[in-house]
This record gives structure tokens, C-alpha cells and sequence, in this order.
């Protein structure tokens, strides 16, 4: 799908429709995917990790919080999510101590914020994710990068022009 979708803008009026954007995203995933999640502190990065998570199977018993001072969180479910949180990394050498890029194209799916400063170094394909707040509310654009991310964008836009997340939540932004 090289000539698949690049970007898709959403806005996401509530916090439900970033939820709901999350659970509609984790039914697309498949093992082995990146997620790349920018944005500014509070902008819902760890909303949606958690409904991601929900989506993949990860227990209700397991909380699901930014690791911001162990990076990494490994957590079990239909398909195993890995979410890391590079807020606190400043050296690049040392996402390799964290060995996230061993678990990007395996059996988990890889999720993380503050992922965007090292896009190099978490290799080419995937979807980043930026969440934006304004004055108009939150927006959200997803953008593709490889094949599999591009396959990933593509699978998500078809599962939203059959069913929109609601409301305003799916015009353009
Ligand atoms: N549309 C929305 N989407 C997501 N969160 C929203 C929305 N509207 C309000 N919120 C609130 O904004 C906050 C988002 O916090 P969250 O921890 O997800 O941000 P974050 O981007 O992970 O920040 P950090 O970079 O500090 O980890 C939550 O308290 C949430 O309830
Ligand atoms: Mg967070």
C-alpha cells in the first residue's frame, strides 16, 4: 500500500471521542505495530494509550499509566501492548538500553509518547500521532510513515467512514 493514505485529521470534542478513537484504533492493530503519540502535556497522549490498551485486551485490573519515571511498561493482553513514556529521555543511546526497537515488528504492539525526538531511531513505519490543544478544543493527526503504518492509517479510515466516532468528533479539522 505505498500509495495508501498519508494523514488523517480528526477533532476529538470530549474525551469519550478520544476513547472511542482509541478503542476504534486498537481494533485495527495488529502485532508488531508503532504507535508514535506527540503532543503537548495534557493533551490526552495517556487517555488514549489507555483506551488503546482496553481495545487490545489489556485487563481492567492492570492500571495503565504514563510511565514517566520507568519509561517502559509491559503489560499482558489479547495482543501485548508496550508503553513507554520518552518525556525524561534525553540521550538517544539510551532507548537502546531500553530496548524498545527489539519489541517494534514482534508480538506486541508499541506505543509511545514523547516517541516524536527520536523517530530516527524507532525505525521507519509506523503511525505517529500528534495531539494538539487550542482555543477550538483538541485536534488530532494521525500520520503515516512504511507500508504497515500505512496499511494501519488506511484500516482506520475505512472503519470510520463505515462508522464515525460521533458527533462532530470525525469532520475534518
Ligand atoms: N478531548 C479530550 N481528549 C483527551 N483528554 C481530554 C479531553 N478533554 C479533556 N481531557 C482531559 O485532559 C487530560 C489529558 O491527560 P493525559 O494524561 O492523557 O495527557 P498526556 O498527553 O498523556 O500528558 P503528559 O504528556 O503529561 O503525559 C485528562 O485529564 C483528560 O480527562
Ligand atoms: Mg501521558
Amino acid at each position: 500500500m505505498a500509495d495508501g493514505p498519508q494523514t488523517l485529521q480528526l477533532r476529538l470534542d470530549s474525551r469519550g471521542a478520544t476513547r472511542r478513537l482509541g478503542r476504534r484504533l486498537a481494533a485495527c492493530l495488529a502485532p508488531g505495530a508503532l504507535l508514535v503519540l506527540a503532543g503537548d502535556r495534557g493533551a490526552g497522549k495517556t487517555v488514549l494509550v489507555r483506551a488503546i490498551g482496553r481495545g487490545l485486551g489489556v485487563s481492567t485490573d492492570i492500571r495503565i499509566t504514563s510511565p514517566t519515571f520507568d519509561l517502559v511498561h509491559e503489560l499482558p493482553g489479547r495482543i501485548p501492548l508496550v508503553h513507554a513514556d520518552l518525556y525524561r529521555l534525553d540521550d538517544p543511546s539510551t532507548l537502546v538500553e531500553l530496548g524498545l526497537s527489539e519489541h517494534i515488528g514482534r508480538e506486541s504492539v508499541v506505543v509511545i509518547e514523547w516517541g516524536e525526538r527520536f523517530r530516527q531511531e524507532l525505525g521507519p513505519d509506523g503511525v505517529t500521532i500528534r495531539l494538539d490543544l487550542d482555543a477550538d478544543g483538541r485536534r488530532c493527526r494521525l500520520e503515516a510513515e512504511g507500508p504497515a503504518g500505512q496499511a494501519l492509517l488506511g484500516r482506520l479510515m475505512e472503519a470510520l467512514r463505515e462508522r464515525p466516532i460521533a458527533g462532530r468528533s470525525d469532520r475534518p479539522a
